[in-house]
């Protein structure tokens, strides 16, 4: 129990125009906000600010210039590099050149699909200086993915690098962007294109610029000032896999971003000027945009931007090396990163050897952290480990042991409390509370707490149906239970969304993918528990009557998927069955299919249509197991 949660918490609920009100003193505004809140325009109205002026000239301006803002750690090019405060602003302001010199301005989008290098981070920065919207595209995602964030967001401007390094992979980012230009409808006026010596791209088409050469064209220019922004105004679109096909823009707004993220920092993580945090994210994701880019960065604190894997690069030392070399006092990973330690080294000689340094805890997210993970890091670290739950659409955790606030409280298999701002519930059907223990979709208040969307690009109307089922309430899409003590405990979607290696996919969509492959007549896809990645899609196939299922069939099945979605969604099976479990009225039975494939008890339900169909389902799993 602590205190100073308690009281956080309870001014949050009681009074969250005070409590925030109060938050919002941790930023500098060009006109501060008249009051916290307004229903029609969100947090902070009649506030303008700048987000990069925040991160960066503020901390120059206070005499901090000196101080190491940002830590490039690329085990992937064997490359170390400090940024301080006033190195990173120089970049940022070289990059919002390049940008302001293609005529980006406020409100202008820039898709950026770039890998885990600084120019991605003076990129984001630069963008926001200019009161432009970035939209980070994770590079995992396909082609097709991509284009269809370019249609949904129309950018004038797409900013790549000529490759990634993932592990020992090095991926042409070119190539891919150059076939998403081709799917995309919408024109984009430039593409600007940052060499890496790894693997250079050919520069030649009429609107693609060198990165090197633009900012050697613009290195007289001089160094857009960051423009005022309201509040309300995008920072940045991030999408998220949604329940169909088409993927939701989350709206980022610049001050109830600023604030939440600062006040984070302080309160649940412990970090401010002089610390050094470390997120092992990547910025194409939630994570990554807030704790990689915009957060520390908000409280004058240390980042680490770090390219390379858990594991391989060079071995499953590597976190604790980083941890240990740039004295991280708080490290945020995902539970899947910590498997893939345990797996290469069970017995963590690797920690024991190198230790963790100044580092005070360890916080996961991501995807539900497993008790045995939780367990194996605590006491091979003797940090604390803490688990805690957050969303793309909210942007900063709200569900955690606010670590910095002295609460400690943990249970392992749980998220922890309420953070401050929100408030949880958790319904049945019906949209009453459960008793404590009773499981129910877990919903939070109206309204959310400052950071958290407050509509979709384009798509209010998609916005909207998150608080349509439960009036005055939140739907996050997660399953879950309080117990007696007050701990929230997240099990699961009630939706078709998975993680894989903490990576947010839609099976629903990944159906979409397989029912358009020529031969088949329906499909399933479901995810199954993985030791390392939490979770893995596999597809059930039905082929079409008199269609020849040949065992090229369940390879271009596969292959579909990593071609329309991308590497990160690779289906790790796809059965060929005869028939799908179905309820009379033609519904799917997911839930047997996923009980089948994780080899768990099963009935056959009475309300299913074929009852021969889970045994024969059954047997070809087991075959393949087998
Ligand atoms: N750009 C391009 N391709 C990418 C990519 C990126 N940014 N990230 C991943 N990929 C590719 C990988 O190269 C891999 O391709 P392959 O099938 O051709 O080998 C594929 O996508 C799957 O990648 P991943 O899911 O990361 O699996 P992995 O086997 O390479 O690594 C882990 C497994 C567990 C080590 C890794 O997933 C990991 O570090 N996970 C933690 C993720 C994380 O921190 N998430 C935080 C979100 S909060
Ligand atoms: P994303 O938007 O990619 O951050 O994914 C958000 C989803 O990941 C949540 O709705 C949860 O389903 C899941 N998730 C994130 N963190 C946790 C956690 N600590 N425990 C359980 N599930 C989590």
């Amino acid at each position: 129990m602590s205190e100073a949660y308690d009281l956080a918490f309870r001014e949050s609920v009681q009074d969250p125009e005070q409590f925030w009100a109060k938050a919002a003193q941790a930023i500098d505004w060009v006109s501060p906000p008249a009051r916290a809140y307004a229903p029609d325009t969100g947090w902070f109205p009649g506030g303008t600010l700048n987000t990069c002026d925040n991160c960066l000239d503020r901390h120059v301006a206070a005499g901090r210039g000196e101080a190491p803002a940002l830590i490039y750690d690329s085990p992937a090019t064997g490359t170390i590099r400090t940024y301080s405060y006033t190195q990173l602003l120089e970049q940022t302001g070289r990059v919002a050149a390049m940008l302001a010199a293609l005529g980006v301005g406020q409100g202008d989008r820039v898709i950026i699909y770039m890998p885990m290098i600084p120019e991605t981070v003076f990129a984001m920065l630069a963008c926001a200086r200019l009161g432009a919207i970035h939209s980070v595209v994770f590079g995992g995602f396909a082609p097709l993915e991509l284009a269809k964030r370019i249609d949904d967001a129309t950018p004038k401007v797409l900013l790549t690098a000529s490759c990634g390094i993932e592990g020992a992979r090095t991926i042409a980012y070119k190539p891919m962007v150059d076939e998403a230009l081709q799917l995309a409808h919408h024109q984009i006026e430039r593409v600007v294109v940052c060499q890496r010596d790894t693997l250079r791209a050919a520069i030649d088409g009429p609107k693609e610029l060198d990165w090197e050469t633009l900012r050697a064209a613009t290195a007289g220019d001089p160094v857009p000032a960051p423009v005022p922004v309201a509040s309300s105004d995008p920072l940045y679109i991030l999408y998220t896999s949604g329940t169909t096909g088409t993927p939701k823009g989350v709206v980022r707004e610049n001050g109830g971003h600023a604030v939440a993220l600062a006040w984070s920092m302080k309160n649940i993580y412990g970090i401010g000027e002089g610390a050094t945090f470390w997120a092992a994210s990547d910025v194409g994701w939630v994570v990554g945009h807030s704790y990689i880019v915009y957060a520390p960065l908000l409280v004058g604190a240390t980042t680490v931007l770090f390219e390379g894997k858990p594991v391989g690069t060079p071995d499953a030392g590597t976190f604790w090396r980083t941890i240990a070399r740039h004295g991280v006092k708080t490290f945020f990973t995902a539970p899947t990163a910590i498997r893939a330690i345990r797996k290469e080294d069970p017995d963590a000689t690797f920690l024991a050897e190198i230790g963790t340094g100044k580092c005070e805890a360890v916080f996961l997210a991501g995807e539900r952290a497993d008790p045995a993970t939780i367990g194996w890091l605590e006491e091979k670290s003797g940090l604390p480990v803490i688990d805690h739950w957050w969303q793309t659409e909210l942007g900063w955790p709200a569900i955690a042991s606010c670590f910095a606030l002295g609460d400690l409280r943990r249970k392992r298999g749980s998220a922890g409390f309420p953070v401050p701002g929100f408030a949880f519930a958790v319904l049945d059907e019906s949209g009453q509370p459960v008793e404590p223990g009773h499981s129910g979709a877990v919903v939070i208040r109206e309204p959310l707490a400052p950071g958290a969307f407050r509509t979709l690009w384009n798509n209010h109307a998609g916005y909207a149906k998150n608080f349509a089922t439960f009036e005055g309430w939140y739907e996050t899409g997660d399953a879950g239970f309080i117990d007696d003590e007050g701990f929230v405990h997240i099990m699961g979607r009630t939706d078709d969304i998975i993680n894989v290696a903490g990576h947010r996919l839609s099976t629903g969509q990944m159906e979409q993918i397989v029912a358009g492959i020529e031969g088949v007549a329906e499909c399933a896809v479901i995810g199954a528990d993985d030791a390392i990645k939490g979770m893995v899609p596999i597809a059930f196939v039905v082929p079409r009557t008199g269609f020849d299922a040949d065992a090229a069939f369940e390879k271009r099945v596969i292959a579909a998927v990593r071609a329309e979605l991308g590497a990160v969604a690779a289906l790790k099976t796809a059965y060929i069955a005869t028939g799908l479990p179905k309820t009379r009225s033609g519904k799917i039975l997911r839930n047997l299919l996923r009980k089948i494939v994780n080899g768990e008890q099963w009935v056959t339900p009475p309300t299913i249509d074929d009852p021969a169909v889970p045994a024969a389902l059954q047997a070809l799993v087991g075959v393949r197991e087998a």
